[in-house]
């Protein structure tokens, strides 16, 4: 009998750690020098470098790879998280648009799986706004 081979997780397709970290080091870069995310950027402190730590563990445990992230932050959950931030549906657009940005600039090699986490994550955001 033929066994197929087991599905590879999301984190596998879109190229693991490197590809993850390359993702969240070009969207915070991106958030840090473009005006037209000059509203998101202000909501975050001025050094950026704990959320690139924390943004790529989290993608990285949501995606089905290691959940470091997840085990040092016990229960939190990313929607709760965001409540006590005045998130409008401009910065929130400014989100979705700059990780789409982000991804595609980083390049995975499977669009279908970078189609999908961008689209995915698009929507997460815009329904943290509250306007
Ligand atoms: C899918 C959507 C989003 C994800 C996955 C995400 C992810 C994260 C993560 C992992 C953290 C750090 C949490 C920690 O380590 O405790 C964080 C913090 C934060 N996020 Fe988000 N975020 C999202 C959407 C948004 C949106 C739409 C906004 C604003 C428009 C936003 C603004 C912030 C701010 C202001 C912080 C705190 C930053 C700081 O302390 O400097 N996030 N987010």
């Amino acid at each position: 009998m033929a066994t197929e081979a087991p599905a590879l997780s999301p984190y596998d397709r879109i190229g693991g750690r490197e590809v993850l970290r390359r993702i969240t080091d070009r969207f915070y870069d991106l958030m840090d020098t473009d005006p037209a995310y000059a509203e998101l950027r202000a909501m975050h402190a001025p050094d950026l470098s704990p959320m690139r730590e924390a943004l790529a563990g989290f993608l990285s445990g949501w995606c089905g790879g290691p959940r470091g992230w997840f085990e040092a932050n016990p229960g939190k959950c990313m929607m709760s998280m965001h409540k006590p931030f005045p998130i409008t549906r401009q910065t929130a657009t400014q989100w979705a648009d700059c990780m789409s940005r982000a991804i595609a600039d980083a390049a995975p090699e499977d669009t279908e799986v970078a189609d999908a986490m961008a689209q995915v994550l698009g929507q997460m955001a815009k329904g943290m706004a509250r306007d």
